[in-house]
């Protein structure tokens, strides 16, 4: 399985090179998460980014904070897409702290422990087959974060996709189901996980209005998937309220 895994996402860095959509198709959730994690880092911090994909993220970090990045990815096409990342900002500005590594987070001893202020993941434990690997992953992020430090969790709920798929049943809708690459997170599983090295101090629903609206309202207006339609556009705009968008990011302190 976690060879399939990695197979699928060393084809989207092949089909999709330096384009978002290699990640996410949706590029308006892609900048909600971008805009959340510009809203948590700080231009001092030393960030691990598990999961960097292709760049397209660290790109907009570093450049808007000027902070000091490594981005950590299993698939060897993302890293090799984000270092052609790496080139160009480079020639632009030398002075970027920017690198990336192929490297797998179930793997141990990645870096030596509490080396970074911040760590980010984006989508990125949701690709481990279970649980058992979750948590594995969790326990090696932990160990390279610094005491007190922050690990930006943006990862997927199944709690938020049953709101989400409630709202849309009264439309007569489809349940949206989980993708055969992606085990999501039981919510109270994952905080009770969590607590034995963090403290959750926010569980910031970032993309609940756009969910609710992309995929109810959007959803019901056009038979063919619009993700760029003016109504996602607009809604993106708006206050974030209710608990239906599947990804939401949990802000974990390192216990000291
Ligand atoms: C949904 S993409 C998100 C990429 C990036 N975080 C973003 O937001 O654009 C998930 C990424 O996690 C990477 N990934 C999945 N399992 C991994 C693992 N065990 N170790 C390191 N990277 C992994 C994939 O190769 C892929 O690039």
């Amino acid at each position: 399985m976690h060879d399939h895994i990695k197979e699928y996402w060393e084809n989207q860095a092949l089909k999709f090179h330096n384009s978002s959509l290699a990640t996410s198709p949706d590029s308006i959730a892609f900048e909600l998460e971008i805009e959340t994690l510009m809203h948590y880092l700080s231009s001092w911090d030393k960030i691990c980014d598990v999961g960097c994909g292709n760049g397209m993220k660290a790109k907009s970090l570093v450049v808007n904070l000027e902070c000091d990045y490594v981005g950590i990815d299993f698939s060897g096409q993302m890293i090799k897409a984000a270092n052609a990342v790496r080139s160009e900002l480079l020639k632009q500005n030398p002075q970027l702290k920017i690198t990336f590594k192929q490297a797998d987070i179930l793997e141990q001893n990645l870096f030596e422990k509490q080396s970074f202020d911040k760590v980010v993941s984006t989508r990125c434990l949701i690709n481990l087959r279970n649980f058992q690997a979750q948590k594995k992953a969790i326990k090696n992020i932990a160990s390279f974060l610094k005491k007190d430090g922050i690990f930006l969790c943006i990862e997927n709920t199944l709690d938020a996709l049953k709101n989400l798929n409630d709202v849309r049943e009264r439309f007569g809708l489809e349940p949206i189901a989980v993708r055969w690459h992606n085990c999501y997170f039981k919510e109270k599983e994952l905080l009770e996980f969590v607590k034995e090295d963090f403290v959750c101090e926010k569980i910031d629903n970032f993309a609940s209005t756009y969910y609710l609206i992309s995929r109810t309202l959007n959803a019901l207006m056009s038979d063919v998937v619009d993700y760029n339609s003016k109504l996602n556009l607009l809604s993106a705009k708006l206050p974030a309220i209710g608990d239906f968008s599947p990804m939401k990011c949990f802000v974990l302190r390192k216990r000291v």
